[in-house]
């Protein structure tokens, strides 16, 4: 399953708003759209974020190449497309990946090759962490999952629903419970619908259900992803992770996010300091459109939440299965003078 096509003149997504009632691709031309398209959701996911502002900014180099002016247009669309979103660091990797091509005079065929490096290069840490993760997995595992962190929310495959995935085909998945996430119901929406195409058992509740599940002993496992860890593996996810995360800390449940490098932001001390967006208050007060509060109440509508590294059992990567303490191991393994970047 994909969500993000490019055809060498137009990027085509999946109306994730849309799921789970119908397959409609839509097709970008235009790098404001892209963005429009990342801040109303039709794109969502940190990784699918991330690979789409990449391919905006291919489509800004094609609309300004051989402009007098082309570095300052180009760094308008880079400001414009980082507006889109504030809290997944993946937007921020993949536009500062592109603009070091921009900067250096990279030709608009570069720009395109790095973009769709930046895809292919996702889809293979999804592969890794799926392998890594799978190892954790227990037999007969009942997986509590929040949100979607999957195929739909990156450049394939998915994060923890990679970890799934792989489990999966080892034959150690019995139950996959996703909770609905509200107010946007990806969980409903998105990951129920992933999970049903590809015949693995998933169970939907809604998130008020997690803690009674876990009080009766029928949930073995968490995974869910992530949109920004910083250093010391505090981590912002989406709105009810932290619930999550306490429950399972109370019923001696293993919790584990699963994350690529381009969602580690060691340059975030702590947790504190991660950015979280706020949406509008329509999307608490109202159902898809259908009022649920009462006219004018006062809401408050935050789209993640920070989970607390003390919280998490370990964090699962492209590199392998992180564990405490986070602070020294996530610098050991993604810091860049490790890597000899
Ligand atoms: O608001 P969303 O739907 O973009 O939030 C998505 C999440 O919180 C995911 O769990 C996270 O981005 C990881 S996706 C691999």
């Amino acid at each position: 399953m994909e969500s993000i096509t490019w055809n060498g003149e137009a990027l085509y997504l999946l109306d994730q708003t849309r799921l789970p009632a119908e397959e409609y691709w839509l097709r970008y031309t235009n790098y404001r759209a892209v963005a429009s398209a990342i801040q109303t959701m039709v794109v969502r996911g940190a990784p699918a974020i991330g690979i789409s502002a990449a391919y905006a900014m291919v489509l800004a180099a094609k609309e300004f190449a051989g402009s007098p002016n082309y570095q300052s247009r180009m760094e308008d669309a880079r400001a414009f497309l980082a507006a889109s979103r504030p809290t997944a660091v993946n937007l921020f990797w993949a536009l500062d990946r592109m603009n070091r091509l921009v900067q250096s005079g990279a030709s608009v065929s570069a720009l395109e090759e790095e973009a769709a490096a930046i895809h292919r290069e996702d889809e293979a840490m999804n592969q890794a962490m799926g392998h890594y993760g799978a190892a954790v997995v227990p037999s007969h595992a009942r997986i509590l999952t929040h949100c979607n962190a999957g195929a739909l929310a990156t450049g394939g495959y998915g994060t923890a629903l990679g970890v799934v995935r792989a489990a999966h085909a080892m034959g150690k998945v019995e139950m996959v419970y996703a909770g609905e996430t509200r107010p946007l119901l990806q969980g409903a929406r998105l990951t129920a619908y992933e999970l049903k195409k590809d015949r693995i058992p998933v169970t939907l509740i809604t998130d008020n259900m997690a803690g009674a599940l876990m009080a009766q002993g029928k949930v073995d496992m968490v995974v869910l992803g992530c949109d920004r860890m910083a250093a010391n593996g505090d981590f912002a996810n989406k709105i009810g992770t932290y619930s999550v995360a306490v429950l399972a800390k109370h019923h001696g449940i293993p919790f584990y996010t699963a994350l690529p490098s381009s969602t580690i932001d060691l340059s975030i001390s702590d947790g504190s300091r991660i950015p979280i967006e706020e949406r509008e208050g329509g999307e608490v007060s109202h159902l898809f459109g259908v009022q649920t509060g009462p006219e004018g109440v006062a809401t408050w509508n935050p789209a993640f939440d920070m989970t607390p590294h003390e919280l998490l059992t370990g964090i699962i990567t492209e590199k392998g299965v992180v564990y405490p303490p986070f602070r020294e191991t996530l610098a050991r393994s993604f810091s860049k003078t490790e890597k000899g970047c």
